[in-house]
């Protein structure tokens, strides 16, 4: 496995992984790399000849208040697990290549960008697009693999890369989870053990409302007051939104359609911003 910074020596890669007739796999991340990512990086590496991984934490995509200076980060563990996932190549760009002094193009995606995160997180998107944009146009990969764990930031890289013609097939991996539901993150490190255990019940509500619907139970409404209704029986949590959206556009819906419903959920434990999703 070999490690990168510059954006010559990505291009150079791409170049002659292309001309040697393989494919490139690629997963971005913002490293503090957990076993979700592991996964990606295994999805990754079955469906691609090279894989590259990122980690650059993008200031671009936090708020001013946001945890920029304190979100964690773990390089030579972070690498450890790389290499045991399969990967052959990491870039490590320096937020001086990435954002030199002057840097000034972002990138709007102004639809599926704007509600939910959107709303609770201004200038979130506008990061993530002109990162993700910037790093597929320096690793050249064939596909890259998005957690649907953050299904929104998902479908946005998705009408980005419509919208754009980037020539990348996007693979969406599924949300892995901890044995007590709660859906992998980086920023579950900042959970004390009585928070986590008040962060369990939004996976316990996400599968209460599923199972709602497995019931037959197809009234939006009726399925997000009953989510509402469960999180704020938890004094821990703070509920920011809950929706059910399309999962392509994040447009609310007011009947279920099995199979292409999100319910989405973001709230606040004490001071750490969870969100989760699941597919109805
Ligand atoms: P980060 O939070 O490090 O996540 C990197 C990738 O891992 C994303 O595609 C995310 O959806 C996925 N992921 C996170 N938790 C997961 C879980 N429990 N199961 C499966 N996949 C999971 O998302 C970002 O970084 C950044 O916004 C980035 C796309 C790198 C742009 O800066």
């Amino acid at each position: 496995m070999q490690t990168h910074d510059t954006v010559s020596a990505m291009q150079l890669l791409a170049r002659e992984t292309h001309a040697t007739g393989q494919t490139l796999g690629f997963v971005p991340t913002m490293g503090a790399l957990h076993q979700g990512h592991v996964d990606l990086i295994r999805l990754a590496a079955t469906k691609a000849d090279v894989v590259v991984v990122s980690i650059f934490v993008n200031p671009a995509q936090f708020g001013p208040n946001e945890d920029f200076d304190r979100y964690p980060r773990a390089l030579e563990a972070d690498l450890e697990k790389c290499r045991e996932a399969g990967a052959h190549h990491i870039f490590l760009p320096s937020r001086e290549t990435l954002y030199p002094k002057g840097y000034s193009t972002y990138i709007n995606e102004e639809s599926v960008a704007a509600p939910l995160e959107g709303e609770s997180r201004p200038a979130f998107f506008r990061g993530v697009t002109t990162v993700v944009a910037k790093l597929l146009n320096i690793v050249q990969p064939d596909l890259a693999v998005f957690g649907q764990k953050d299904a929104q930031q998902l479908a946005v890289v998705r009408k980005m890369v419509a919208d754009l013609h980037i020539p990348v097939e996007i693979v969406a991996g599924p949300t892995t989870r901890d044995a007590d539901g709660l859906a992998l993150s980086s920023r579950n490190a900042y959970l004390t053990a009585s928070e986590r255990e008040g962060a369990c019940a939004i996976p316990r509500t996400l599968e209460k409302i599923k199972s709602m619907v497995d019931q037959g139970e197809r009234r939006a409404e009726r399925l997000v007051a009953e989510a509402t209704h469960l999180l704020a029986d938890e004094r821990r949590i703070r509920v920011i939104y809950v929706a059910i959206v399309d999962p392509a556009t994040m447009k609310k819906q007011l009947t279920i359609e099995p199979g292409n419903s999100l319910l989405a959920v973001a709230a606040w434990i004490d001071q750490t911003r969870l969100i989760d999703n699941t597919l109805l």
